[in-house]
């Protein structure tokens, strides 16, 4: 079936060239009667019979209608191909659709593997390292040999540091500081703890509480984007500065992450951190601005639309 793009295109400019053709042969004729061109043709084809001058006519207009024949069935052609064309796109929109909601699907897939097995560590993991922490202090207090209440000693500092690797590990699978305390809280940790990590890097942050409204996909995407990017910034940048701004906009959950560091490398070598920005931010149909100037830093600007399902409470 044709669009209507396509009939609009085909109509309007063969209603201008039909036009046009009928506007011309009415002057030509016009002219031809004027001048008695006709006459003065057959007058000067008698002259010239030796030539068949005469039978010129006729030649032009068999040649005319074999002309009319090539266009008509090229005009026929280049309807085709613009239907095939048409029909290309479409299918190409389909599966750029398709593909949308795929990774949609696999970027919830994974949050959610995530999600249950930081509760698996939590409530598992969690509770038998506290059970053997509690019988070693049992053990090193109820012992008096010395042996035995030194080595439950070193039990107990490592269970305390695998206790704190868990905790950290849990807190990256799932920061429990975004269901319990919302969106601007969770970037807030964040960026603080980012930033305690690295001394030489200052910190600006300006971080709306409107965008607390945001929960759902869009909220844990940009939490994971913000922690890609400020890990890109510690890891890559050689920055003394970074900044660092969330807010509400036009309906539309807005990330700012700038730094003052080195700039991508040129070729930059690309990892799976920047393609997993890509990913995310196309999974929710949004906008990805990156600049890089050598030695005046990155900026990276995301733009997440929002609607009715990720929001937790209505947005004034
Ligand atoms: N803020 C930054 N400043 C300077 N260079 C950066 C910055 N962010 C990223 N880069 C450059 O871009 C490259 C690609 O980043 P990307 O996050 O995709 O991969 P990666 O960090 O090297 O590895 P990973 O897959 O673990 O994230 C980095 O190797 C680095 O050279
Ligand atoms: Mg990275």
């Amino acid at each position: 079936m044709q669009s209507n793009w396509q009939q609009s295109i085909f109509s309007t400019r063969a209603t201008r060239d039909i036009t046009l053709a009928v506007a011309v042969t009415f002057l030509v004729s016009m002219a031809l009667v004027l001048f008695d061109v006709n006459e003065r043709f057959i007058a000067a084809a008698s002259r010239h019979e030796q030539w068949q001058v005469d039978e010129l006519p006729l030649v032009l207009l068999v040649a005319y209608a074999a002309l009319t024949w090539f266009s008509v069935r090229r005009w026929n052609e280049s309807r085709q191909e613009v239907a095939a064309r048409l029909e290309a796109e479409q299918k190409i929109a389909q599966l750029l659709a398709e593909n949308q909601r795929l990774l949609r699907h696999s970027l919830e897939v994974q949050e959610e593997e995530k999600r249950s097995l930081a509760r698996e560590l939590h409530d598992e993991l969690g509770q038998y390292l506290h059970a053997a922490r509690t019988e070693s202090v049992a053990l090193r207090l109820g012992s008096s040999d010395k042996f035995i209440g030194e080595r439950a000693k070193s039990i107990e500092h490592a269970l305390t540091h695998i206790q704190l690797v868990a905790r950290d590990i849990i807190s990256k699978l799932r920061p429990p500081a975004l269901d319990e305390l919302g969106l601007s809280a969770a970037l807030e940790q964040l960026v603080l703890r980012q930033c305690e990590t690295s001394v030489d890097i200052q910190c600006s942050f300006n971080i709306a509480r409107e965008v607390d409204a945001v929960g759902g996909p869009v909220a844990i995407n940009a939490y994971r984007i913000a922690q890609e990017c400020l890990t890109n910034i510690v890891r890559h940048a050689h920055a003394s500065k970074v900044n660092f701004m969330a807010r509400l906009a036009q309906n539309c959950l807005i990330l700012e992450i700038s730094d003052n560091g080195r700039g991508h490398p040129v070729p930059i070598v690309a990892g799976f951190g920047i393609a997993g920005i890509r990913e995310r931010v196309d999974s929710l149909d949004g906008k990805l601005t990156m600049h890089s100037e050598p030695e005046y830093g990155v900026f990276v600007g995301v733009s997440l639309p929002l609607n009715k399902t990720v929001l937790k409470q209505e947005v004034i």
